[in-house]
């Protein structure tokens, strides 16, 4: 079996900590949950992870924080895997308090590198007992009893809303907690939607790939229609079950059309397209981490109609001008800089074998 994340070996070492009903909230690796108990909870904002763990015997797997698998007082141990961003914890510990049975405790795992030691003032704040049982492993193992159980956990209580402006239009973005450029328009995308207003796109259904919180399909509707223009459809696919949930609100609150569905990659994407538009992911965690969009590259051709364009935008430092070419067809850059650039291509049958 392959190596485990070390956070993860860190709360095997502790087995001796869990007990009763297990809910487990952000794994990445799903060999974890046999070796913890034979049944609980696994809670992923991860399509592809919760895809595979919906496959683990005596397992439930909720996919983020709006699953109907997710109910009150239904855990008398939960683990907290310490996520990316700070915010994230909070929500992660505040549905952790929901969970909660009465007595329940709560474990927190997370390595040193990622800040867990920073983290513990905001356990501390549902489980004021908190003591470091374990250090291993580049990790803490942190644990208490929660404080009485919070009654309540809606994510829709967590959304925020922030104005974004980009070319002329503004409109209003919807926000959870761990999503990506959360209160503010990434350079990248503004770069990106920059390149629509000078080069516009052909007429078409439209493919937002990996789409956030809905930014890029709401932004193209809104200047078409400040055009006059005839509106196209912008359907969006996203991995991360917040992003999911934000473009949908997003694309509500502008009356944007399109559908929005979770999806590991292009793998629940059915239909062609005349455009895909991207701003791709290049992190994994803390990583970077270009193999999903080198995935992505090598599958896209497949959802492009017949001389389809797909634009994307990327850090200028990453490879993809040749992986363009190879699997899509011939590639320009629109704009770069030192940052960004955005790169178009025409789907091409001729194009050299990948
Ligand atoms: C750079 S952000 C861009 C978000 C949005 N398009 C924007 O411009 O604001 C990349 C997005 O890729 C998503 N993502 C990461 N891995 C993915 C995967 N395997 N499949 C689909 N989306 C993924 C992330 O959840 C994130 O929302």
């Amino acid at each position: 079996m392959p190596a485990l994340p070390n956070s993860h070996e860190a709360l095997l070492k502790n087995l001796q900590h869990l007990h009763g009903r297990v809910a487990v909230l952000g794994p990445v690796d799903i060999s974890l949950m046999p070796a913890l108990a034979p049944s609980g909870l696994v809670v992923t904002e991860h399509f592809g992870l919760w895809q595979q763990m919906t496959t683990i015997d005596g397992w439930a797997a909720a996919f983020g924080y709006d699953d109907e698998a997710l109910a009150p007082a239904i855990a008398d141990t939960i683990v907290v895997f310490l996520p990316k961003a700070r915010a994230e914890l909070a929500l992660r510990l505040a549905l952790a308090s929901w969970l909660a049975a009465p007595g329940a405790r709560v474990t927190l795992v997370g390595e040193k590198k990622e800040g867990v030691a920073g983290a513990v003032k905001q356990l501390k704040a549902v489980a004021p007992g908190a003591v470091k049982i374990d250090s291993a492993r580049h990790c803490q193992v942190w644990q208490a009893e929660i404080l009485p159980p919070a009654e309540i956990f809606d994510i829709s209580q967590w959304q925020t809303w922030h104005p974004v402006e980009c070319a002329g239009i503004r409109f209003d973005v919807a926000g959870l907690p761990g999503i990506f450029s959360a209160g503010e328009l990434d350079a990248g995308t503004a770069m990106l939607l920059e390149s629509l207003a000078d080069e516009p796109l052909k007429a078409g259904p439209v493919l937002d790939f990996a789409c956030g919180a809905g930014v890029i399909g709401t932004w193209l509707q809104l200047y078409q229609r400040s055009l006059g223009q005839p509106v196209t459809q912008v359907d969006g696919v996203d991995v991360q079950s917040q992003a999911v949930i934000c473009a949908r609100s997003t694309y509500q609150r502008a009356a944007a059309l399109g559908t929005i569905v979770a999806s590991d990659g292009l793998d629940r994407v059915d239909g062609k397209y005349a455009v895909v538009l991207s701003n791709p992911p290049f992190h994994t965690g803390i990583r970077t981490d270009t193999s999903m969009t080198e995935e992505f590259l090598r599958q896209v051709a497949g959802h492009l109609l017949p001389g389809g364009e797909l634009r994307l935008v990327a850090n200028s430092f990453l490879p993809y001008e040749d992986l363009i070419r190879r699997h899509v067809g011939p590639v320009k850059a629109i704009t770069t800089d030192k940052r960004f650039t955005v790169w178009s291509a025409r789907e091409d049958k001729k194009k050299p074998l990948g």
